[in-house]
């Protein structure tokens, strides 16, 4: 970070205005340090919903909202998803460099060594019920990693870090998969760590024991590709949750937990069921002018799911990529003219063209179409977000882990306008009117 220059504001307290340096990172928009404010001036900064706020600094993903921008430690996401498999990116999120053929072949190893979970872990599962929501399970096995590995883990340890970034990167197929399996009342599968970690998630989600299951290539890579485009998103409202989390000491499975909890959110990762919900809800062509105009009316508070971002006023990349990874998908499976991927498309074109979506530039995003290539996929709706928690859990472990690294961390201690009650006496009961 470097100052530039400052910033000088009249706060009413002095008749010198009161100096904040501007800070400017290596990309972006710079950034005025107002860390002083309140010992200088007795006031707090307001920002509900942090849409003029950077709660931290970070050298692991950039986004520019406006150019469509989005780059993992500096490489744009169009050529991660061309040139990379999910495991070289968990690398590259973890590490800051894309790794050489060897380091890929040792870190891959080591992911192997905990794709497995303890048997006592799998009997959790038998304590929920059988149509639970995937995503209740999630936050409830994970969140109980942390009764398996809190004592053997010293978060002052880069080591024991790395180890902790392994085990969630390792154990969330798994975890995912047998949440899935959970729910359709069938056995377990165990990991199979000669498959690749996408075709090892499908064979954990899909194989039944009474048949042979080779994971078709093609979908693996699409399954790898999703991985990829949902891995890490700068300081997204479940990445902050893992830093609030996080900053307090709590171990990092207590704090992935708290990222899936937020994830769950329909706002957030829980759009790409939504919008699938959505589509089914429209059903056809002649019923999408009916929920354009809902959309648009502001007494409705009817949205259009997948579309819409607090960053990107444009595009955002990743959903042009999913729209690529839908095509291939469906056309692999003889599924070219799959209805709802039909009707999305159309619904993305009238809405491009609609005045009130191009002014507050709302654009599709990363959700709107992964429901559809991951129900292509064979992947309920109820799993989407289970799948955005799995990719996301290496995004999540890394700014855990550059957070954790930072000696100046403090613990996060928002503080907030108070407009309740102004102080007053308690009345004995007995004289209460
Ligand atoms: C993800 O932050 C991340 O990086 C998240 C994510 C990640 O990778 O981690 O990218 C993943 O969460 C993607 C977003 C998925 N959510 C949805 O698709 C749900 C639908 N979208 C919206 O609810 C909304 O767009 C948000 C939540 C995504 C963003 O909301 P903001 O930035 O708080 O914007 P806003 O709600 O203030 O909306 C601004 C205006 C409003 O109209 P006015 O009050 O100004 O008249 O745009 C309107 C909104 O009503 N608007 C929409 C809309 N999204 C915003 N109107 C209709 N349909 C929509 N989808």
């Amino acid at each position: 970070m470097e100052q530039k220059r400052t910033a000088k504001f009249n706060l009413g307290n002095s008749d010198q205005p009161t100096e904040f340096p501007i800070l400017s990172g290596s990309m972006g928009p710079d950034v005025i340090d107002i860390r002083t404010l309140h010992a200088k001036s007795g006031m707090f900064t307001y920002d509900p919903g942090f849409l003029s706020t950077a709660s931290s600094s970070s050298e692991i993903t950039f986004i520019d909202g406006d150019k469509g921008i989005l780059l993992y430690r500096g490489y744009p996401i169009e050529q991660l998803a061309e040139h990379c498999d999910f495991m070289e990116v968990c690398y590259l999120l973890i590490n800051g460099e894309l790794p050489t053929v060897d380091q890929k072949v040792i870190f891959v190893e080591s992911i192997n060594e905990h794709t497995m979970v303890h048997e006592q872990l799998v009997r959790f599962y038998s304590g929920f019920r059988r149509d639970a929501h995937p995503m209740a399970v999630m936050v409830g096995v994970v969140g109980a990693l942390s009764a398996f590995y809190h004592e053997a883990l010293d978060i002052s340890d880069a080591a024991h870090r790395e180890l902790s970034a392994y085990h969630l990167i390792a154990k969330l197929p798994n975890i995912t998969a047998m949440a899935y399996k959970y729910n359709l009342g069938h056995p377990f599968n165990y990991p199979r760590n000669s498959l690749s970690y996408a075709e090892n998630f499908m064979h954990m989600m899909f194989a039944v024991p009474s048949e042979e299951y080779k994971p078709n290539p093609v979908l693996a890579r699409a399954l790898d590709r999703i991985l990829i485009l949902h891995a890490d998103h700068e300081q997204n409202a479940s990445t902050s949750t893992v830093r609030l989390a996080g900053s307090s000491g709590a171990n990092p499975f207590a704090c992935i937990s708290a990222g899936i909890a937020c994830l769950w959110g329909p706002a957030h990762g829980g759009a790409n069921e939504a919008c699938l919900a959505m589509l089914e809800e429209i059903r056809d062509d002649t019923r999408i002018g009916k929920y354009i105009d809902r959309a648009k009316d502001s007494k409705d508070d009817f949205r259009l799911v997948g579309f819409g971002h607090r960053v990107y006023k444009n595009f955002d990349p990743r959903a042009k990529l999913m729209r690529e990874t839908c095509h291939e998908v469906l056309s692999e499976l003889g599924l070219e003219n799959d209805r709802l991927f039909k009707l999305a498309l159309k619904l993305e074109r009238i809405a491009l063209e609609d005045e009130y979506f191009v002014s507050k530039k709302l654009y599709p995003n990363v959700d709107f179409y992964s429901g559809i290539v991951q129900r292509a996929l064979g992947i309920p709706s109820s799993m989407f977000t289970a799948i955005f928690a799995t990719a996301r859990t290496v995004g999540w472990i890394s700014q855990w882990i550059e957070m954790i690294s930072d000696t100046q961390l403090k613990i996060g201690r928002p503080r907030q306008l108070y407009t309740g009650v102004p102080t007053r006496a308690v009345v004995p009961i007995a004289q209460r009117k």
